[in-house]
């Protein structure tokens, strides 16, 4: 692939320039204002303070450890490729004045980068949330967003998804938080709702200026067999956590198009980003600025580069001169089931070269589909194409590929 393109990969999001699309989100590599300076002179456009709470520091105590991971292939085998985080951490444990500090350094000695404050507290103190908006407007930032998302921990405290699972609430401390500070407010979403559509226009309607989606999915990652005791075993016990990194993609991505067809601010995308494939996905269905967390946190910030190099390679051969080119565009093609076509027919074709004659195809078919393939003597699959019903079992499960491939039904007959 060419490394480097031309393209503008610039974004007005509420007003305020961003360089690139991409932001640190709230979270371990947002843990100190040292971390944040230290992305952006990877590259990163933004960041965005690990949640900030007044007193903090007193009234956060994390327990150890507080990860816990999914990996590809399983323990015994290759090297790990982590699929997905479960975290059991609390938002941060620093003092809100030391926060402060550096906020106003940030601001000073990355004057093209944005700072963004995360902001929490419980839904009967305005006063809490109103306070921490404006100092932290006073410091610099230049937006504050509202973690109402946070899905353990904090929500048995009224906080966090508490907050955002209740549309009501939610607005409420919109509300409270945009009467106070010129800068933009951006709510963040819990996926942990029936409809984050309804939430996310309940903030819109209380004056919300963006809609960040998505806080992590409430998980129990595992259970150790061996002690009985959930992961991450904390002395003995655990509790359930919140899941990130690429296997919540699909979630994020359901969430930001739900949110897009439901509301006109602009939405910043966050959950599984870890490829320039992925921004490119999340920009489609309609976000304009997009969060990592996960990938930084398994790869560090210099995986900002193949981000922007992707991109911008993506965006000349499409021909998108800029990134709001392309904002949204696959929304169209997302329709509900009873719109889609039930006149076009595709049926399986196997390519015999590119078969590596391993049967899963036959086996899957066989239990699981509709017994269209059978297998000739030397193992090579062959489609019975009056039984095939195109569901396409056998590509998603052949290791191979390309070595499945669906064609027209009319095509493959002749
Ligand atoms: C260890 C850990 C701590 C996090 N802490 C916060 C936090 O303090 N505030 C917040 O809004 N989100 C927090 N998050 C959620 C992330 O900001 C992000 O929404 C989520 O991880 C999904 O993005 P990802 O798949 O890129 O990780 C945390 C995530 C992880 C993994």
């Amino acid at each position: 692939m060419k490394i480097g393109g031309e393209r503008d990969l610039s974004v007005n999001f509420c007003g305020i320039h961003f360089m690139n699309p991409f932001i640190i989100a709230s979270a371990p590599p947002a843990t100190t204002g040292e971390m944040m300076g230290r992305a952006f002179e990877a590259g990163w456009a933004g960041a965005i303070t690990k949640t900030l709470m007044v007193n903090a520091e007193s009234l956060i105590v994390n327990v150890t450890p507080r990860l816990s991971s999914l990996s590809f292939p399983g323990p015994t085998n290759e090297p790990k490729k982590i699929y997905a985080f479960e975290n059991i951490e609390l938002v941060t444990d620093r003092s809100f004045s030391v926060w402060l500090k550096e906020i106003e350094e940030l601001r000073k000695k990355y004057p093209k980068n944005v700072v963004i404050a995360s902001i929490m507290d419980d839904a009967s103190k305005p006063d809490g949330w109103q306070y921490m908006a404006k100092k932290c407007e006073e410091a610099g930032a230049q937006m504050i967003e509202l973690n109402m998302s946070c899905p353990h921990g904090m929500p048995e405290l009224g906080m966090g998804s508490a907050i955002g699972q209740n549309a009501e609430l939610a607005a409420t401390v919109t509300r409270w938080t945009s009467e106070v500070v010129k800068v933009p407010v951006m709510a963040k979403m819990t996926p942990n709702v029936t409809d984050v559509g309804l939430v996310a226009k309940s903030c819109e309607k209380a004056g919300v200026d963006a809609i960040s989606a998505i806080n992590t999915v409430a998980a129990i990652i595992g259970v150790d067999p061996e002690t009985l005791v959930p992961k991450p075993n904390v002395a003995g016990y655990s509790a359930h956590g919140g899941l990130s990194g690429p296997a919540v993609k699909p979630i994020a991505l359901k969430a930001v198009a739900t949110i897009a067809k439901a509301v006109k601010v602009p939405i910043s995308a966050i959950g599984g980003i870890s490829s320039w494939e992925d921004a490119a996905e999340f920009l489609l269905l309609g976000a304009s600025t997009l969060q990592v967390c996960s990938t930084v946190m398994a790869h560090g910030y210099g995986v900002i580069e193949d981000l922007l190099d992707g991109l911008q390679n993506y965006m000349e051969d499409k021909g998108f001169e800029a990134i709001s080119d392309m904002v949204g565009l696959s929304l169209e093609k997302l329709v509900g089931q009873t719109e889609l076509n039930r006149e076009m027919r595709l049926i399986s074709s196997v390519k015999e070269e590119a078969c590596v004659k391993c049967d899963l195809c036959y086996v899957s078919c066989r239990d699981a589909g509709y017994q269209a393939i059978k297998l000739r003597d030397d193992r090579i699959p062959t489609i019975d194409k009056e039984k095939c019903t195109g569901c396409s079992l056998c590509q998603q499960v052949c290791p191979v590929w390309d070595c499945v491939v669906m064609k027209p039904q009319e095509s493959v007959r002749a």
